[in-house]
């Protein structure tokens, strides 16, 4: 996925179930909400107000974010192009395909960010160096 582009990356509205005053669910389900087979789900939380986390890019992984509490901000970037989403809704997930550079911020006060990932976790399909990445990028 070199030559992917940040407009391969859409926020997905996930499943929502709502109790009259008992609150609301929802449901994430492989194939049908999540658009690939879902191997490893994580979670960021207790991140200090003004940090920052990601500041890499995948190789093969796709992933699915979701804010399941409060907000942040992931911003993608192909190489040439970048797009900020705002993350707020626990009812929708942005779908970050491989070969993206992505950067969060602006994580409010609580927030929880969940990741449903398609692969287990390899430390040899991470980019971690942003040089790096735009070679990579270029060499597609
Ligand atoms: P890292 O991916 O660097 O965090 P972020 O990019 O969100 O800032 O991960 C932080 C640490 O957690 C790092 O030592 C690797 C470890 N880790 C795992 O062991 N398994 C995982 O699935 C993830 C996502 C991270």
């Amino acid at each position: 996925m070199k030559n992917s582009k940040v407009y391969d990356c859409t926020m997905v509205e996930l499943d929502r179930h709502h109790s009259n005053r008992k609150g609301n669910i929802s449901v994430m389900e492989n194939g049908k909400t999540v658009p690939f087979q879902a191997k490893r789900l994580y979670y960021l939380y207790d991140v200090p107000g003004g940090e920052s986390r990601g500041a890499h890019g995948h190789k093969q992984l796709y992933q699915l974010i979701i804010a399941a509490s409060g907000s942040f901000s992931v911003t993608l970037d192909d190489g040439e192009v970048k797009r900020t989403f705002l993350l707020n809704r626990p009812y929708q997930g942005l779908m970050v395909v491989p070969g993206i550079w992505r950067t969060l911020d602006d994580f409010s006060s609580g927030s929880v960010c969940l990741v449903l990932a398609s692969e287990q976790y390899d430390a040899d399909d991470y980019i971690r160096n942003y040089d790096e990445f735009l070679k990579y990028k270029k060499n597609g």
